[in-house]
């Protein structure tokens, strides 16, 4: 293997309805980065379909592989590792890339390197950045299936210190969507609701799950919007406040559990990662927090917080050397732990 800064890593992620591909050098210089969104496919269902995610990801995957290559303008050959989700997901959707992962590593004997997609997001601030992993740091992980508090101490040595109880963030965002009308995926077009909007207008609850602990819970939140949306004074609001407010309660209830946490344990930095760490009021938010606590905040781009390769190729780099390659009868696993 070339030295650590150059090795290229080839990644495929395939855990939902996103075909990605990506060439990553030295876990950090992301040479190619090729997502096919399929939301075309799954829009008029309301959500994911994942029959349909399986399928097209069958379709995509292998010219993802190849644009992803012919961008980086690197061969197969030129790749040091192979790097694929191996879960947790929908497992139609995670065998596709684990098959292609397994096969493009028998064909071009390359090794191949399993990646958990909850590990994989951590990574994603550390893309194109020039700054080493400041461990240990904190990660706040918040996606459409997860809401976590996440001490990093290392690559591998990972531990959940708060967990959402009921809905993860995301998933309150598309909910609270759908209420208000909008087309799925609902969080984005929430966000760009919200900029417009009063995030005084109206005073949604910020529920602590437990002072005792650093969880979550974002279901009391929702049901209160859809009561409100009920209620006469809702009937008349404007639905740019009422996505403001909601939006204000979420960020709120987030970086009030971080700040608690930097209370409990030393950590160099904050780490965002997640399709909701692309939200733009999270991310002014913990800006501020960060300024306030002098405590260095690592934000991916929008580019890098939703799935994407980069961050299973980065994460594959990271971990390697301490993790062991893995051997061609890989299975995906659904419900892989954390
Ligand atoms: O990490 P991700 O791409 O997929 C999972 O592994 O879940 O996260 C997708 C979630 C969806 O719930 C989506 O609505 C939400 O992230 N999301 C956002 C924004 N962009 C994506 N939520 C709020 N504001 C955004 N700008
Ligand atoms: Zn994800």
């Amino acid at each position: 293997m070339k030295t650590n800064v150059e090795a290229l890593f080839l990644g495929i992620e395939t855990s939902c309805d996103d075909t990605a591909t990506a060439i990553v050098r030295g876990g950090r210089d992301v040479l190619a980065s090729v997502s096919t969104n399929q939301d075309a496919f799954h829009e008029k269902y309301g959500g994911i379909v994942p029959e349909i995610a399986s399928r097209q990801h069958v379709a995509l995957l292998s010219a993802a592989v190849d644009d992803a290559l012919e961008r980086a303008h690197v061969a197969l050959d030129d790749v040091d590792g192979i790097a694929v989700t191996r879960g947790p997901g929908l497992i139609g959707s995670l065998v596709v890339g684990v098959a292609a992962a397994k096969a493009l590593a028998y064909a071009a004997r390359k090794p191949l390197y399993a990646v958990n997609h909850l590990h994989g997001h951590f990574f994603a601030a550390f893309l194109d950045h020039p700054d080493p992993l400041p461990y240990p740091f904190l990660a706040l992980l918040v996606s459409g299936g997860h809401s976590q508090l996440v001490e990093v101490a290392s690559a591998v040595d990972m531990r959940v210190i708060g967990r959402t109880r009921d809905d993860a963030a995301g998933e309150a965002y598309d909910k609270t969507a759908r209420l208000l009308g909008l087309p799925y995926p609902g969080g984005p077009q929430l966000d760009a609701l919200a900029r417009k909007g009063n995030a005084k207008a109206f005073a949604f609850p910020r529920h602590r799950a437990d002072p005792g602990t650093l969880d979550l819970s974002f279901s009391g939140l929702k049901t209160s919007v859809r009561y409100f949306l009920e209620s006469d004074a809702g009937q008349g609001a404007a639905i740019e406040d009422v996505a403001a407010s909601f939006q204000a309660a979420v960020v709120d209830v987030l970086v009030a559990r971080v700040d608690s946490a930097f209370d409990r344990g030393a950590y160099r930095a904050l780490v965002l990662s997640g399709g909701v760490a692309a939200n733009s009021g999270l991310q002014a938010a913990v800006r501020a927090w960060s300024a306030r606590r002098g405590v260095p905040a690592f934000i991916p781009p929008p580019r890098y917080c939703t799935d994407n390769a980069a961050m299973i190729a980065a994460a594959a780099y990271h971990q390697r050397g301490v993790t062991r390659c893995e051997p061609l009868t890989l299975t995906a696993d659904p419900n892989l732990p954390f």
